[in-house]
């Protein structure tokens, strides 16, 4: 995908920390406990970005898992910070992992960036086991209608490709996947934005600058607002014998 990547800016990690989404940690832990994982489990953090969701789960509990992102930069950087942990650099529309590998897989705010959604969820579904976990924290639009007026804009953010929920689950379930749970979590996006203005002045400024200047910040935030972006966690399970 053409465009500048915002969430490879180092100016991005001062209002989101060491993750690149919004809430740090916090659904990511729920995650953990809604889906009873343990140090068990195979876990792919799928679009890993700087692999802070990998080095929380051994480091909080003791679950290994292999972190996979197309972003040399970022793969670099996670290789550098998490010495002890397995990077792969290739993308989700075709994961190099043999059918039935995993039992969880995690997609925090990752999901939005796919070039190809039903690919990734195609490949996500074949290397989980029967009864595996899909975790997807991400961003979606309350006003999907106006999702189309992000996409003049050169611009990668996971903000650009904004979901709508009600395609999402028909596509999970078309792939096979039987969604579990659903939260709206836009208090934690609200959250990030207040942060965001705090440091930047703006979100148009933050725009400005974590995109080197590659797009007009001032008007992909007003295309941004007239698609009232929320936040949600929701939970897939692959359908089949469940891996215990
Ligand atoms: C907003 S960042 C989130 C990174 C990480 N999950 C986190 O929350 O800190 C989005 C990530 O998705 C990755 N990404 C973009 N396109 C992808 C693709 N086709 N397959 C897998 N990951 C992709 C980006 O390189 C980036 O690291």
């Amino acid at each position: 995908m053409g465009g500048c990547n915002a969430y490879e800016s180092k100016r991005m990690t001062e209002v989101t920390g060491e993750t690149l989404r919004p809430g740090g940690f916090r659904l990511t832990e729920k995650a953990v406990r809604l889906c009873g994982l343990s140090s068990g489990d195979t876990v792919l953090d799928l679009g890993c970005g700087r692999g802070a969701t990998v080095n929380y789960l051994y480091k909080t509990h003791r679950i290994r898992s292999i972190g996979i992102d197309p972003s040399e930069k970022l793969i670099g950087d996670a290789r550098k910070r998490y010495e002890f942990a397995d990077f792969v650099t290739d993308r989700g529309e075709k994961l190099p992992f043999q059918s039935e590998h995993f039992t969880c897989v995690f997609a925090e705010c990752t999901l939005s960036l796919m070039e190809d959604l039903n690919a990734a969820l195609k490949e996500t579904f074949r290397v989980l086991k029967g009864g595996g976990k899909l975790v997807v924290t991400d961003v979606y639009a309350k006003n999907p209608q106006e999702v189309d007026g992000l996409h003049p804009f050169a611009m990668n953010s996971c903000l650009r490709g904004l979901h709508d929920l009600t395609k999402l689950e028909k596509t999970l379930r078309e792939t096979g996947f039987a969604v579990s749970y659903r939260e709206d979590c836009s208090d934690l996006l609200k959250e990030l934005m207040v942060q965001t203005v705090f440091t930047f002045g703006s979100m148009a400024e933050f725009w400005n600058v974590t995109s080197g200047n590659c797009v007009d910040g001032w008007r992909y935030q007003e295309a941004l607002k007239k698609c009232k972006p929320g936040y949600f966690l929701m939970i897939a399970e692959k359908e089949g014998t469940s891996c215990g």
